[in-house]
Order: C-alpha cells, then structure tokens, then sequence
C-alpha cells in the first residue's frame, strides 16, 4: 500500500518534531512494507509570512487529496495581534472545520517509565490511568457568532456564542460511545448544564444517544467537579466526551497528570477516513531549534494516524512499542528528564524510537 500523507511542520518546534516523526514512519515502511508518499503544505504563522493568509486553498486542496494529515505545531509571538481571522489559529481551527474533522480523540496514558514524571502524588496515580477525552471539534463557542460593539467606545462590548445542535451533539456522542465499547465502557459526559442551555441540550441528546449502546455506563459530571475529580482520582475516567472549549481545557489538564504535555498525541476525525494527527502541545517557540523538543506526541500522533485512518494497526502498535522502549531503557528528552534518565536532544530521540521500529521482531 502507499499512502498519500500531507504534512503541515508548522511554526516553532514544528519542524523538528515533524521531522523526527517522519524518520519513524520511514522505518515504519521498511519494516511493514508500506509506504508513504510525504507533500509538504504550509499552515498557520509560515503560510502568513508567505501567503499573507493562514490556511491558503491549496493547502485544504491538497489535504483532501490525501490519506491523512500529520501537523507539527502553529503560532508565536511574530504573530500575536493579527487580526482575528488572520491569526495561525484561525488557521487551525480553519482546516479542521474545512475537512470536516468534528471529533477530537485526545488519550491520556501514564507510561509506566514515567510515572514519577506525574505532578500528582504516588498513590493517586497508582493504578491505571488510560483516559481518552473525545472534544467536540467543529462547533461551540469557537466557532458561534462573536463581536465588539460600540466600538472604542467607553461602553465597548464584545460577546462570543456557545451553540450545539442536536446533530452536532449526537455524532460525537456517537464517537465517544464507539470509543468506550472498544476500552473500558464508561462514558462520563462533562457539561454546564446546571447553567448554560447549550448544555442542558449536550445532556438531553446524550441521555437519548445512549439508549442505543446498553453496556456503556454513562455519567454527567459538571465541568468544575470534572476538573476537580480529574486531580482527586484520575482513575475514575474511561472516556471524556465533551464540548469544544471545555474539551481544550480537561485535556491539557488530564495530559499533566501523565507528566509532561510533550507526551499526548492527539486525533481529529469526521465522517470518513481522512484525519488530521498533531501533539496537543503547541509550537513551544522559547525552545524552537534548539534540538530540546520532545518529538514523542508527534510521532504517538502517527501512530494514531496508523490506526484510525489509515488501519495499519501492526504498524501503530509497532510505533507504540518502540516509544514504550526507549523510554524503559531510560532516554528522555529535557521535558520528561526531571528525575534523571539519559538526556537527549529531539533529533536523537527520534533516532533511537526509529532503530527501536527496525529492531521489532514480528
Ligand atoms: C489545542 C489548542 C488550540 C485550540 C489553539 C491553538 C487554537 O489549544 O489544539 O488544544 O484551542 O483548539
Ligand atoms: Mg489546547
């Protein structure tokens, strides 16, 4: 099989740790026979540098003529006050919408290497912590209506919208019941609804979607005690199905408890095949070229990418393992290395995941 991969590198650490993750997937080939054909598009602070926009048309073009997306990271200082529609963000949540990819899928997994790495107490995190938080991607109040009024005026206001649809709400609950059937079958649905509509909506149409899946036990948490409950026993949590915003603020939160933010890959899918795989961190510009980035949720991205677009499960697993190893045999980037380890620069750590993919016996 060859597959069509668009790569996005991005800003700041971006294409380093795209870079690192591509020398994986090229060992991945070698070693499971498929291979990949990488075409590099630019989105976010480089495209406005070039292109004047953050998402130019053909950067979407290319992307639905593809398999998948891998994306590094955008954004910087360079490109703070822009306009709103100007801004590498706005080029983010562009071609999210623009391809469609209305569900987040955002795993947070404490690796066994690392768990003194987690800023939560031993016996918290003692057990299994396998959290996998599904963010509603495409709706909500990042994409609701939003404005200033009475403009530079002493009396100016601005408003966003938070909106759901009950279609919107039912797919991805759809998702994150899918999801649990496959894991440990509990679906804790995270809202407002003891004060916002939209909410009240979220948990209606939730309630309704599962009827349908009878072996997956669902609760609500509102989404103050879900981020307190996150902290108290992160344990408890199987699948986190929420909104959009809220699901940006529990997965930064739920990756913490694994340690370090550098270590969760994430998902974005739609309706079909095509998704779009990037780390949940950002571009980290104050550590930009200086080969200090943690590679490792960039290239758990691919793995994922592997899996869920394009169903090469072998080779995800293969990746997993390999990222598994070299963290057992006690490589760490500086992010991860507070309690020692041998300290390595992205492009090594890169390299060794890579080796320990051709080394894998099948
Ligand atoms: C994320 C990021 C983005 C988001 C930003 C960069 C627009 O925080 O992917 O979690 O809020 O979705
Ligand atoms: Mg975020």
């Amino acid at each position: 099989m060859n597959y069509k991969i668009t790569v996005i590198k991005g800003d700041g650490i971006g294409p380093e740790i795209i870079d690192q993750t591509i020398t994986v997937l090229e060992a991945v080939s070698e070693k499971c026979g498929i291979s990949f054909t990488f075409k590099e598009e630019m989105m976010g602070g480089c495209a406005i540098d070039k292109y004047g926009v953050p998402l130019p048309e053909s950067t979407l073009k290319t992307c639905r003529e593809s398999d998948s997306v891998l994306l590094g990271a955008v954004g910087g200082p360079k490109w703070e006050g822009l306009p709103g529609d100007r801004t590498p963000e706005a080029g983010l949540l562009g071609i999210r919408a623009g391809l469609g990819l209305y569900a987040n899928l955002r795993p947070a997994v404490i690796y066994e290497a690392l768990r003194e790495a987690s800023p939560l107490k031993p016996e918290i995190v003692e057990g299994k912590i396998d959290i996998l938080v599904v963010r509603e991607l495409t709706g909500g109040i990042y994409f609701g209506q939003r404005g200033r009024e009475e403009k530079g005026t002493a009396n100016e206001w601005a408003y966003d919208t938070e909106r759901y649809s009950v279609a919107e709400i039912e797919r991805i609950a759809r998702t994150a019941f899918e999801a649990a059937s496959k894991r440990r079958g509990i679906v804790t649905s995270v809202d407002k609804a003891n004060v916002l509509e939209s909410s009240k909506l979220w948990r209606e149409v939730v309630i309704r979607v599962a009827k349908d899946y009878p072996d997956i036990t669902l609760n609500h948490m509102y989404v103050d005690n879900a981020s307190m409950q996150l902290i108290r026993d992160p344990g408890q949590f199987d699948v986190i199905v929420t909104t959009n915003m809220f699901g940006d603020i529990l997965s930064d939160e739920a990756s913490m408890i694994t340690g370090s933010i550098g270590m969760l890959p994430s998902a974005s899918l739609g309706s079909g095949k095509l998704g779009l795989y990037e780390p949940i961190h950002g571009s980290a510009p104050d550590i930009a070229g200086q080969d200090k980035a943690n590679p490792i949720a960039t290239i758990l991205s691919a793995a994922m990418m592997l899996r869920y677009s394009l169903e090469e499960y072998a080779a995800a697993d293969i990746v997993e393992n390999a990222v598994r190893k070299v963290l057992e045999k006690g490589y760490r980037t500086p992010d991860i290395a507070s309690f020692g380890g041998k300290v390595v620069g992205t492009a090594e750590m890169g390299r060794l995941i890579a080796e320990e993919v051709r080394e894998y016996e099948l």
